[in-house]
């Protein structure tokens, strides 16, 4: 048996998690400004798209988002081995196996989280896309994403046979989002509020099997939830929280890799020559604003940036400049960052910028 590549373990302790429309290439070369060490993951994409579909727009790649992974849906070892190699030779660092999406479409598709009920489908999986990248001496790691279970099934065995039978066919990094999934009757947003958190079941794993790789997901919100989990596992994926309220990315990169803490507005400032590529290239500045909106979450003029960017960015010529007059209702913010924002001095319901 082959085994997938390990990740040097700098490198997993922070990323941010695979969002379907949301984490794109702009979306990660944006929070790569604000966290050089994260480990970033693509949307998920079905093994047929890669092969048959528009890969300069599924596969699309900026040489900073490195380390990057894409993440792949679908059950067929073949193909799956076959969109495997397509994407690495796109450049993307990891493979990562969806198994652990609840919807219809992937149900219906006998992908995401119902492969969690297959663990030998799942292994062979991996076993070919580990063979495949072997074969053309490819040095990139096949990993997972899944869930504790499905439906009512919280049995801790079968979690852990379901672990052990993937690990023997090579994968030996997995992301665990610590919840269910629950197959009929909670949509996907559902699916990730309802089902209860368990991270304990994702320690529980590190310990028995401290061998594997694991990155605890889901719910962690704070800079001190995803600090402990560091404590129990070998990394912290956030999704929800690193979009909402991306400056916790560079908050929480600094602390734990060094560097000194940039304001918001720089960061933002250094992606202006990135910005200025794309929209000479043609691309439109409200696919790239819409995710910086909650740069200042939170923050005094945070409201009114948001709204600047959101209802300027899709008229004809936008450019850089509506960024600049999105961030001078901020920038008094700026000199005052320690001071608690302005909705917590304020009664709620007050007048923020
Ligand atoms: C809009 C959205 C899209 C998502 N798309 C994917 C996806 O394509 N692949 C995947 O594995 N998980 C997907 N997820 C789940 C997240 O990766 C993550 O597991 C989940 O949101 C729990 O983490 P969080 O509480 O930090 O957000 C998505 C979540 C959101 C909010």
């Amino acid at each position: 048996m082959t085994v997938s590549p390990a990740i040097p373990p700098s490198q997993l302790r922070l990323s941010v998690a695979p969002m379907m429309d949301w984490t794109d290439t702009h979306c990660r070369v944006f929070h790569r400004h604000l966290a050089p060490h994260a480990r970033l993951y693509t949307e998920m994409v079905h093994a047929n798209a890669v092969i048959h579909g528009d890969r300069s727009r599924l596969l699309a790649l900026d040489p900073v988002e490195h380390p990057v992974a894409l993440q792949l849906g679908g059950s067929e070892p073949g193909l799956l081995a076959q969109a495997a190699q397509i994407g690495t030779a796109h450049g993307f660092d990891e493979i990562n196996l969806n198994c652990g999406c609840p919807s219809d479409r992937v149900q219906a598709g006998r992908f995401g989280a119902c492969l969690m009920r297959e663990p030998q489908l799942v292994a062979d999986s991996v076993a070919a896309m580990v063979a495949a990248l072997e074969d053309r001496g490819v040095d990139v790691p096949v990993t997972i994403k899944c869930r504790l279970g499905v439906d009512d099934d919280h049995d801790w065995g079968h979690f852990l046979a379901f672990i052990d039978t993937v690990a023997a066919a090579g994968c030996r990094m997995f992301v665990i989002h610590a919840r269910n999934a629950w197959l009929q009757g909670l949509s996907p947003k559902e699916n990730r509020e309802v089902p209860p958190l368990r991270y304990d079941w994702a320690y529980q794993l590190k310990r028995e099997r401290p061998q594997l790789q694991i990155i605890v997901n889901g719910g962690i919100a704070t800079h001190e939830e995803a600090t402990q989990h560091l404590e129990h596992a070998d990394g912290a994926m956030l999704g929800r929280a690193a979009y909402h309220d991306p400056y916790l990315l560079h908050r929480l990169d600094v602390a734990w890799f060094g560097g000194a803490l940039k304001t918001r507005g720089e960061l933002l400032r250094g992606l202006r020559p990135y910005i200025e590529s794309q929209l000479a290239r043609g691309v439109h500045l409200k696919h790239i604003t819409r995710h910086l909106l909650g740069l200042f979450a939170g923050e005094r003029g945070g409201r009114a940036f948001r709204q600047v960017l959101s209802e300027g960015a899709h008229k004809s010529g936008a450019d850089w400049s509506l960024i600049e007059q999105a961030l001078s209702l901020t920038e008094s913010s700026q000199d005052m960052r320690d001071e608690p924002a302005l909705g917590q001095t304020l009664g709620s319901g007050q007048a923020r910028a």
